[in-house]
């Protein structure tokens, strides 16, 4: 009998594991079966029988097939529920990626444009008039993306749905079986934005939504009347179709009262989360002299009176929860600009390469252990005697803005500017 995967799976090499991907879903294996399970999985492609598969391991490790029969038939049965059998070769596929000396990234967070209908107070990248990428440059540097093992894919903005050809992408995306989440204002809601969450239904997406308060309140953040009124019908719309939708709701001066009376408005049509952010100081939020504030005790307090099996208030950091380890941005997670500039994550303004101008690959085997050794900062060990430590709260992209704001971060040079430092200093720069 062969034996291969159910359906198409990448294997992702990266140092010291690898991950592989079924479906939407990931799994991860650590070093001490790495080796051995890897080269399992790359077997598993409906090409070979077990025992043809024990003969090969045999062979390549020098070992008695005794031995690796069990290992190969203990690691099937471990992932069992995947695996297809039949008297005919398979012809899914088993797609390699990754290096086990460095990390390439599996989370893109696309800004198509710059542009957006809204002027929010706080916006962080002075949205409004702005750059737009390339529409012809940006599918090819998808398609190198994907190659390279990118498995989810974030399209924002400025405003993602004002992209002309925001339509076209989403449809490379669904073909190539990539995760999408997509972050929007719901302000620009027309029968093309539609057909786009029409098109997304049963296919996992995640909709991010902004709203910040009742009627009011979001209105006058957002600059723009009658904002409340549509982002509501884009809301209502998106749970109607059964997407999964998440709020997100950054806390300037609002009132806890306000944000309760919201989040249970939201439980009530339908959305799965609400995700409580605080101020970055960079943009129209430091021009408008809005500050951070700790907003950990508005979400214990929503939590407690609002979750329930199918709703869930958290902050934006829980999204991303281990404290101590790096969360992840500039090798796991990456942002890229719409003139294709790359950033570590969705608010730091470092620059770590240009896909106008770099190979994908040369980005990450330049920078990606840079960042997978960074130690974040953390409330009580580095940032232990500092004032900031609410407002930080462990997050690397608030140390940085921190620094860029005041000229102080213990962090930022003990940690941070040694590591950027290490950079070519003609590869790496940080906006003015
Ligand atoms: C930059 S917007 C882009 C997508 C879309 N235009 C929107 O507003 O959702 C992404 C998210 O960042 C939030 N945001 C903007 N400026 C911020 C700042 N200075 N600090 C924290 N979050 C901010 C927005 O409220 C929004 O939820
Ligand atoms: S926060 Fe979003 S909606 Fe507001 S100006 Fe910035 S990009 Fe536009
Ligand atoms: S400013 Fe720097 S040292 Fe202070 S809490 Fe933030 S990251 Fe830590």
């Amino acid at each position: 009998m062969y034996i291969g995967f159910k359906d198409e799976i990448l294997l992702k090499q990266a140092p010291n594991c690898f991950y592989f991907y079924f479906g939407k879903q990931s799994y991860s294996f650590s070093t001490e079966i790495n080796e051995t399970a890897f080269q399992i999985i790359k077997l598993l492609n409906g090409q070979f029988t077990i025992n043809e598969i024990i003969e090969n391991l045999s062979i390549r490790y020098n070992e008695p097939s005794k031995a690796v029969r069990e290992k190969v038939l203990n690691f099937i049965n471990s992932i069992a529920a995947l695996i297809d059998y039949s008297e005919h070769r398979l012809k899914n596929k088993v797609i390699n990626s990754g290096s086990n000396e460095y990390y390439t990234p599996h989370f893109a967070i696309i800004e198509l444009t710059h542009n957006c209908p809204l002027r929010c107070k706080h916006c962080f990248l002075n949205a409004g008039l702005g750059e737009t990428a390339d529409f012809n440059k940006l599918k090819t540097v998808i398609q190198k993306m994907i190659k390279f093992g990118i498995v989810n894919i974030q399209l924002t903005g400025g405003e993602p749905f004002v992209y002309s050809e925001i339509e076209e992408i989403i449809d490379m995306l669904i073909a190539a079986k990539i995760s999408i989440s997509i972050t929007t204002s719901g302000f620009v809601f027309n029968p093309k934005v539609k057909r786009i969450i029409d098109k997304l239904v049963d296919k996992k997406t995640l909709i991010q939504v902004s709203l910040d308060g009742l009627k009011n309140t979001h209105d006058e953040i957002r600059q723009v009347k009658g904002t409340y009124k549509k982002v509501l019908e884009f809301i209502k719309y998106c749970v109607e179709k059964k997407l999964t939708v998440a709020i997100a709701t950054t806390i300037i001066d609002q009132e806890y009262e306000e944000v309760f009376q919201l989040s249970k408005i939201l439980r009530d049509i339908g959305v799965r989360q609400h995700r409580i952010g605080s101020i970055i100081e960079l943009g129209r939020s430091k021009e408008n002299n809005i500050k951070t504030v700790n907003v950990e005790k508005i979400v214990s307090n929503l939590k407690k009176e609002l979750e329930t099996e199918t709703f869930i208030v958290q902050t934006q950091e829980n999204i991303n929860p281990c404290k101590e380890c790096n969360c992840g941005s500039g090798f796991k997670i990456i942002k890229m600009s719409p003139n294709f500039d790359i950033n570590p994550c969705i608010i730091s303004d470092t620059i770590i390469g240009n896909l106008n101008i770099d190979d994908w690959q040369e980005i990450f085997k330049r920078n990606s252990n840079v960042f997978s050794s960074l130690k974040r900062p953390f409330r009580d060990s580095i940032c232990i005697d500092c004032d900031k430590k609410e407002q930080c709260n462990n997050c690397m992209a608030q140390g940085v803005a921190q620094y860029q704001n005041t000229g102080e971060c213990a962090w930022y040079e003990k940690y941070y500017k040694p590591a950027i430092l290490s950079f070519d200093k003609d590869l790496y720069y940080e906006r003015a």
